[in-house]
C-alpha cells in the first residue's frame, strides 16, 4: 500500500476507521456470517451512517448554490463527500492553453474541506467540457495538452483530493464494445494509460479512478470493454486504483441486480469500486436501497455519491431523481438509503461464534486455547470450545476469550494471524462479507489458510482475495 503523506491522510484513516460489518444475503446453503448488530442508535444523516462500514456518502456540489443556505444546510448536514459538478472540469479549470483557473473548484473545495467532508476530484481527461482551445487541437499537440492539464491540476490538488477521476466517459455506447471517438482517442489507443501514469507522478497519494456510465449492468458490452480495460491495465502495472460507476439509471438504462456482480468482480481485478453520480429516474425507495446494498456488499466498494442535492439541483431535474424534493423534503427514497446504510434490511441474527470454513468444515482455532499474544490461529475440527468463539465487534474486531483480537501479523500474502491484545489498530479490524470472505482492513487482503490446506493444524494465513473455499467462513 502506497504511504499517503499529506493533509488528506487523517481524512482517509478516518473512514478507515471503525468498521461495521454489514452483511445482507446468505451463503448457499451455509449459513453466512453475519455482523454484530449495531452497538450504537441507528445513525440519523447518510453520512453517518455509511461511516459506520468505513464509507462515505456524497454529493456532487455546484459552487453557484453555495449562497443557498437551504442547500448548503442539506448539504452539510447530511454528507461527507463532495465533487465539484463542474469547477474541476478541463473547460473551469484551464479556460486558456496554460492559463489555469481554480476560483470555482476552489469554492468548492474549501467549503467541502471547512465542513469536514473530503472531496472527490472530476475530471482530467474528458472529450465533453473541453475548452475551445483544446476542442481545436489533435495529434500530438493534444496529447502534450492533456498532459499539461493534468499536471496543472493535480499540482494545485496536490494531496488534497482523495480519489480523482483520472479519465471520464472513453467508452462508446451500445454494442460496439469500442472506445469513443473523440479527439482524445484520436491521438492513440494509449491516451488513457498516458493520463493514469501522468497522474500518479502527479499526485501520488490521490486514488486514480476510471469513471464512466452505462457499465453498471454486468451483461453489457461497455461494461465488458471498460473491466477488459482495467484487467489490462492491472496485469501490466498501468497506475488504476478505482473505478467509478456513475449510476445515473432511468428506463433507458435501467437499475439491474447483477450490479452487485459487476461490482464483485472489478473488485476481484484488485481496484476500487465507488458509486460516484448515483441518481434514480422517479426515485424508486426499492432501487435506491438496493444500490445501496450493493455498494455495502462489497468491501471495496468506498462509498455512494448521489448527483445532487434536491431534485431542483439536477441536471435532469424533470426525472426528479434525488433524494430530497425541491422545497427540501426528504423522499422515500432517502429513508430507505439511510435504513440501508444502518443496516436495516439485514437484521443480523448473531453476532458471535466460530468461523467454520466453508471449504474444509474446520474452524478457526487457538491452538491449546493458547492465550499468549503472537500464537498462530490454526483450523480445527469444530467442537464450540472457548478458543473457537469469534464475536464482532462494533469497531470490526474479531474477539476471543473477551480481550484477544484475531490479529494480523503484517500486511502481505503469507502474513500470519494470530491473536493479540485489542488494541484498536486496523491489523486487528475485519470486514465480513457477504459472500463470507472476512477482509483485512488494513492489507485488504482475504483470510485464508496456508496452501488452501483443510486438514487440522493448518494455519490460517492472508492472501490474495480469490473467493475460494479456503477464503469463505460461516458461523457454524
Ligand atoms: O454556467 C452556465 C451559465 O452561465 C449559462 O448561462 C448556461 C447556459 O447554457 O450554461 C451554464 O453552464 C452549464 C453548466 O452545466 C452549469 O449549470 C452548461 O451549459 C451545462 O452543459 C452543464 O451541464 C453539466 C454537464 O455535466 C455537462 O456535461 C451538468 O451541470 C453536470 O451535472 C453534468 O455532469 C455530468 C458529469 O460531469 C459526467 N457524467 C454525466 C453527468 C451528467 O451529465
Amino acid at each position: 500500500m502506497r504511504s499517503h503523506v499529506h493533509p488528506g491522510t487523517a481524512i482517509r484513516r478516518k473512514i478507515r476507521g471503525p468498521l461495521l460489518a454489514l452483511l445482507v444475503g446468505a451463503l448457499g446453503a451455509a449459513p453466512a456470517l453475519v455482523a454484530a448488530p449495531a452497538a450504537h442508535a441507528a445513525e440519523s444523516t447518510l453520512g453517518a451512517a455509511a461511516k459506520q462500514s468505513g464509507r462515505y456518502f456524497g454529493t456532487a456540489i455546484a459552487s453557484g448554490r453555495l449562497g443557498d443556505s437551504a442547500y448548503t444546510t442539506i448539504a452539510n448536514r447530511e454528507f461527507n463527500s463532495v465533487t465539484a459538478e463542474n469547477e474541476m472540469k478541463i473547460d473551469a479549470t484551464e479556460p486558456q492553453r496554460g492559463q489555469f483557473n481554480f476560483a470555482a473548484g476552489d469554492r468548492v473545495y474549501n467549503w467541502a474541506v471547512q465542513n469536514g467532508k473530503q472531496v472527490r476530484g472530476h475530471t482530467l481527461a474528458w472529450h465533453s467540457q473541453q475548452p475551445g482551445w483544446m476542442q481545436s487541437l489533435s495529434g500530438s499537440n493534444l496529447r502534450q495538452a492533456m498532459i499539461g492539464h493534468i499536471n496543472g491540476v493535480m499540482a494545485h490538488y496536490k494531496g488534497k483530493i482523495v480519489q480523482w477521476d483520472v479519465v471520464n466517459e472513453a467508452f462508446a455506447d451500445g454494442n460496439s464494445g469500442a472506445r469513443r471517438d473523440s479527439n482524445l482517442q484520436r491521438t492513440g489507443n494509449d491516451w488513457i494509460e498516458v493520463a493514469f501514469r501522468t497522474a500518479r507522478a502527479a499526485d501520488p497519494a490521490a486514488k486514480l479512478c476510471y469513471n464512466d456510465y452505462n457499465v453498471e449492468n454486468w451483461t453489457w458490452a461497455k461494461t465488458q470493454a471498460m473491466y477488459n480495460m482495467v484487467r489490462d491495465f492491472k496485469s501490466r502495472g498501468v497506475p488504476i486504483d478505482c473505478v467509478g460507476f456513475q449510476s445515473h439509471f432511468n428506463s433507458g438504462s435501467p437499475y439491474n441486480a447483477n450490479f452487485r456482480t459487476t461490482l464483485q468482480n472489478f473488485a476481484a481485478l484488485g481496484v476500487d469500486v465507488a458509486i460516484t453520480e448515483l441518481d434514480i429516474q422517479g426515485a424508486s425507495a426499492t432501487t435506491y436501497a438496493n444500490v445501496t446494498n450493493d455498494c455495502l456488499a462489497v468491501p471495496r466498494c468506498l462509498g455512494i455519491t448521489v448527483w445532487g442535492v434536491r431534485d431542483s439541483d439536477s441536471w435532469r431535474p424533470g426525472d426528479t431523481p434525488l433524494l430530497f424534493n425541491n422545497n427540501g423534503s426528504k423522499k422515500p427514497a432517502y429513508t430507505s438509503v439511510l435504513n440501508a446504510l444502518n443496516g436495516g434490511t439485514s437484521n443480523p441474527p448473531t453476532d458471535g461464534g466460530p468461523l467454520k470454513g466453508v471449504g474444509s468444515g474446520r474452524c478457526v482455532d487457538v491452538p491449546n486455547s493458547s492465550t499468549t499474544d503472537g500464537t498462530q490461529v490454526q483450523l480445527y475440527d469444530c467442537h464450540g470450545g472457548t478458543n473457537q468463539q469469534w464475536q464482532s465487534t462494533s469497531a470490526g474486531e474479531l474477539r476471543v476469550y473477551g480481550n484477544k483480537c484475531l490479529d494480523a501479523g503484517g500486511t502481505g500474502a503469507g502474513a500470519r494471524i494470530q491473536i493479540y491484545s485489542c488494541w484498536g489498530g486496523d491489523n486487528q479490524k475485519w470486514r465480513l462479507n457477504s459472500d463470507g470472505t472476512v477482509t483485512g482492513v488494513q492489507s485488504g487482503l482475504c483470510l485464508d489458510t496456508a496452501s488452501g490446506g483443510t486438514a487440522n493444524g493448518t494455519l490460517i494465513q492472508l492472501n490474495s482475495c480469490s473467493g475460494g473455499g479456503s477464503q469463505r467462513w460461516a458461523r457454524a
